[in-house]
This record gives C-alpha cells, structure tokens and sequence, in this order.
C-alpha cells in the first residue's frame, strides 16, 4: 500500500466524529493505560503518556524533543507541558490533515509533516524522542530505529510504545506493515540494538493496556469489536533506549 492511501484509510479513522466521541473530543487516539479507577479512554491516554514523560528524563534545560507520530497533537502538549519553557519541541505525523488538526488545537506548538523512516532533522541534533502507539505503522519499524538513532545525540534517550501484531489482523491488515509483523518479544531488544541503541529496558503492559482497552469497549458495548482486535496483539511493549 502507498503512503498516500494509507495516510487516507489513517484520517478516516482517527478524524471519524464517532472516534472522536469515544475519545471525549480529546486530541488522543491511543488504547491508553488503565487501573481500576479509570474513567475513561481519554485519561488512559493520559496514564500512557505520563508513563513515557515519566521515563524520557525531559528536566533539563534547553532540550530538542521530538514526539513521532503525534496523531491530533495532545501528546504532543503534554509532553511540552512537562518539559522547561527552553525546550525545542516539535510533533510529527505522515498525515497532513492530522497535522492541520494538530495545530488547530494547540496553535502555540511546532508540528510538521514527516515520514518516521525519514525522520528530517541533522545528526546528533535531538535529545529526546517519544512515540506514543505509532511505531508499528513505521514502514518498516527497524527504518524508523535506524533514523532515530542518527537524529540522537550521544546520550540521547527514546522512550516508546509499540505494539506486536499477530499474523491476522482481519479486516485491517493494512494497520501494520507485513515485514513489521514477525518480531517476536524475545528479538525485539535486538533489533534496537542493530539500530545503535543501549537497550534500558523492554516492559511488556500489555495487561495494563491492550487487554482494559477491549474491556472498556465491551462495557460500551462494542462488544465485536473487542472480539476483533483482542486477538490481534501479542505484546503491548514499553522501552527506553538511549545512545550510547
Ligand atoms: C495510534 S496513533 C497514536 C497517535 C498519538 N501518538 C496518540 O497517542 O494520541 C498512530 C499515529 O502514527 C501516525 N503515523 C503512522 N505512520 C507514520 C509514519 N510513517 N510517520 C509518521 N507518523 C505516522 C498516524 O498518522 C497516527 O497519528
């Protein structure tokens, strides 16, 4: 599949009233992570990235922070919420529309349009990166590691969630790039570190993550399509990596 026809199937989704509402009308778009006492998918998104922000050291002064695939730009503000009012921060999506709709909702923040492969910026020139539930969709995943190794500093930190896919994601093969899809949990620190990376830690939260998400759309009754995309996933990965 194209770029191009991906990014269409992508909006139609992520842009479609019905997910939006689901989402309480939030900028968020992400399975998020959940505890007993959380009321809705749009703080799970919350928990998820304060769970990355948690991990990704942003108090320092004067740090060049880049959040890959941004989706509708809300975490994007929280992560620039959490870093000093010095910091460099830009959100970066492959979809153009999603970045219109990005910068709509936070005017005072820097998106642009970039392919995650291909990320734009010179070597050695970012201190941060975060990716939140998009890593997957990065064709192929390990072009996404080898680029952001490069755009690192040394000692530079990438704190991320990803998602292993099973085989069959039926009717949304196209979510996940086929080559994307044969990783396993016990290779998947070593395709970091081919990319350059330290590997800091690989946590799977799929049972704080994947698993309550299809909880929360039975209790809302989307009981199919809890049924669906339950069976989809194998692990829901958190890492942090870093150059050495
Ligand atoms: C599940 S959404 C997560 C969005 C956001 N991080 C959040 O948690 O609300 C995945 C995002 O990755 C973006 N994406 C997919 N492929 C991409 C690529 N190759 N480069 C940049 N962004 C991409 C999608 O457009 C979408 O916004």
């Amino acid at each position: 599949m194209s770029n191009g026809e991906f990014v269409e199937r992508y909006d139609q989704v992520i842009l479609h009233p019905l997910t939006r509402e689901q989402y309480g009308n939030s900028g968020f778009y992400n399975v998020g992570r959940w505890s007993a006492s959380t009321p809705s998918a749009a703080t799970a998104c919350t928990a998820l990235v304060a769970d990355h922000i948690e991990r990704a050291e942003l108090d320092a002064p004067g740090l060049d922070v880049v959040d890959v695939g941004c989706g509708l730009g809300d975490t994007t503000a929280q992560i620039a919420a959490a870093c000093r009012p010095d910091a460099k921060i830009v959100g970066v999506n492959i979809s153009q529309a999603q970045v219109a709709e990005a910068q709509g909702r936070h005017p005072g923040l820097n998106f642009r349009v970039m392919d995650a492969t291909k990320l734009e910026f010179d070597a050695a020139s970012v201190d941060r990166i975060l990716s939140v539930e998009a890593v997957f969709h990065f064709d192929p995943r390990t072009a996404f590691l080898d680029a952001a190794c490069r755009v690192l500093r040394p000692g530079g930190r990438m704190v991320i969630t990803d998602v292993l896919f099973t085989a069959d994601s039926t009717p949304w093969e196209w979510w996940v790039p086929d080559v994307n899809r044969s990783v396993t949990l016990d290779g998947y620190a070593s395709l970091c570190a081919q990319a350059g990376f330290k590997v800091e830690s690989v946590a799977d939260v799929t049972a704080v993550t994947w698993t309550p998400f299809c909880a929360h759309l039975r209790d809302t009754g989307r009981n199919e399509a809890a049924d669906r995309i339950e069976k989809w996933v194998s692990n829901y990965l958190l890492a942090v990596l870093t150059v050495p």
